[in-house]
Parts: C-alpha cells; structure tokens; sequence
C-alpha cells in the first residue's frame, strides 16, 4: 500500500491508494509522510529494544553530534536518540516500522519540547532516503545492518558519520570501536568512492613526475597500481576515512625513497601531498600531487 501525490485540481493532494481517501493539504497540513498511519502493522525486522540513558548520551558523544548534524535513528523505538541528537542542536528524524512507538515518540518529543527540531516518520528503513544524513545511528542485528551496507555506501555522502549500537555490520569493518557503561559501539565513516583511473602529476620544486593511479577499493581498503614511465608500483597501506585517502608507494623510483600519499577524494579529483615515509612534522619535506578521474564524466 503506498500513498500517492496528486495535483490535478491544483493544489496537491494525498491519495491512500488502498482506502480511496483523498485529503487536500493547505499550508497547515502536516507533513504528507507523517500521515502513513492508514496500514496493516508489517513485519518488523528487529524487535523493540530499548537503549540505555548512558548508552544514548555515549552515543552522541561518540558521533560527535552538534547544530551542523542532519540526524537519522534507524528503528528509533520510543525516539529518545532522536531527541537526544536534537537538543543537541541536530535535525532529527527516526524512522519506525511500528505505529504504536512512533506514538511514542511524539509524546516523548512533545515533553522534550523538541517538536521544532524532530520528526518521526513511519516506514521501513530499506525504503528511507538518507541522502542529507551526517549522523546514522542503529541498534540493529548484525544482518540487518549488513543488509543496509549498500544503501550506506550508495546513499550518504563520504564523511558521514555511522554509530551502531554494539552490533556489527557483516565484512565492513568499524573505523573505531569503544567500550562505554558495558557496552560496545562501532564507528564507521563512509568512504569516498576512490576506485577508477586518476591522471595524476606530482609537483616536485625540480621536475613534474606523471602517474596514472589504478584504484581498486572495498570498503574503506584501497589497493592497485602507480604506473610511473615504464615502472609499475604497488599501492600500499591504502586507507580511506571518509574523503581522506592515504597510501605508500614501495618502490622507489627516481632516486626517491618510499613516499606516503595523502590527499582529499572530491568526486572526480585528488588533490594533497606525498613525502617520504616516515617523515613527519614541518621539517620534512612536502611535495603536492593531485589528479583528475579518467572515463566518461570528462
Ligand atoms: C532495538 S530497537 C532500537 C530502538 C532505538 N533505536 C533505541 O536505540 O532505543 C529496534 C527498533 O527497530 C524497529 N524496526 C524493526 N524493523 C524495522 C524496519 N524494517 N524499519 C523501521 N523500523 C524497524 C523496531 O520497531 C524497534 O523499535
């Protein structure tokens, strides 16, 4: 059963295709998915299970959330994430299959006094848009959240932020896990998508080096080939945080020791600094390397 949008007599209307209702919204009408209300109770993948008050607090902290945060809770029972993310300043959305909590949730936010900041949507999380997330917490099982891995990695911009609640998420492994009030809970950072081709130059203060840059990526993992003149180079140690890539060359070549690479992922470029491996601080020495994406987007 899925509602339908009309505008045929001008201004829109929600059509609940199942019942045959037609409602015409004005300016005060509330938000048309807030209205899903009309339906069989469908299957739940994850029961109800509340976070601990600590746990939530924890949560937040780990997350980093703050008033530049545009928040998501997956299966946000009873909503305390959700108003926890907004007194932090967040916009705040949980998402629930279970009419009864979402319920709840509005009394909960009500008390709270954080209706101006939350919104609570019933519906499936498979079928959710996180586009604008920077925030996505879970309290999922293990499947679940392995099933939801290709929507994190299609749908949230690299850098956003994913905390679960002591669950896993099948081979994706966590950026940083932590052990707080006995409990476990897991960071991941979406990776920018770094694999492809890259024509890229390295600006020494003597010469201009040519590289073509062959990536291959799973998950936050890079690997491939530096091709220099004839020479060709494994990747190695190749590293993803969100659109922060890191990776050494091995080989020297032009009389060079083994160079780190570090540089910034913006769609179809690179852009950052090589020097030699274990150098570190001002002293050492610098070089900026950048590339563009080879293929069709040119
Ligand atoms: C373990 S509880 C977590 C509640 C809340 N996030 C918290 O930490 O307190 C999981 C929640 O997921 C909801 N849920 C289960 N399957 C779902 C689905 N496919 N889409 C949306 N919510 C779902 C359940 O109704 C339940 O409220």
């Amino acid at each position: 059963m899925e509602t339908a949008y009309s505008s045929d007599a001008g201004s829109p209307a929600i059509v609940d295709a199942a019942r045959g209702v037609t409602a015409r919204l004005t300016h005060d009408a509330p938000d048309p998915r807030e209205l899903k209300v009309h339906r069989d109770q469908p299957q739940r993948d994850v029961p109800y299970l509340p976070t601990d008050a600590p746990v939530v607090e924890a949560m937040m902290r780990f997350a980093g959330v703050n008033e530049n945060d545009v928040f998501y809770d997956l299966g946000c029972g009873d909503g305390r994430l959700v108003i926890a993310a907004a007194k932090r300043g967040a916009r705040a959305t949980g998402v629930d299959i279970d009419l009864q909590r979402i319920h709840e949730c509005y009394e909960n936010c009500n008390k709270a006094g954080m209706r101006h900041r939350a919104t609570f949507i019933r519906g499936s999380f498979f079928d959710f848009d996180l586009r604008d997330a920077t925030v996505v917490m879970t309290y999922l099982l293990p499947a679940i959240n392995a099933r939801l891995i290709p929507k994190f990695q299609w749908e949230l911009r690299p850098g956003t932020r994913i905390i679960s609640n002591y669950f896993d998420m099948g081979d994706w492994q966590p950026d940083q896990r932590i052990y707080v009030h006995h409990r476990t809970l897991l960071k991941w950072i979406v990776p920018a998508w770094a694999q492809g081709t890259w024509r890229c130059v390295i600006d020494r203060p003597s010469d201009r080096t040519h590289m073509r840059l062959e990536l291959h990526r799973h998950n936050q993992f890079v690997w491939g080939n530096a091709h220099i003149g004839k020479s060709r180079i494994p990747v190695m140690n190749g590293r993803l945080l969100g659109d922060q890539l890191t990776f050494t060359l091995s080989h020297p070549w032009h009389a060079y020791p083994r160079q780190r690479f570090t540089c910034r992922v913006e769609d179809h470029v690179l852009r950052g600094t090589c020097q030699p491996a274990g150098a570190v601080g001002p002293g050492s020495q610098s070089i900026t390397w950048g590339g563009l994406r080879e293929g069709d987007w040119l």
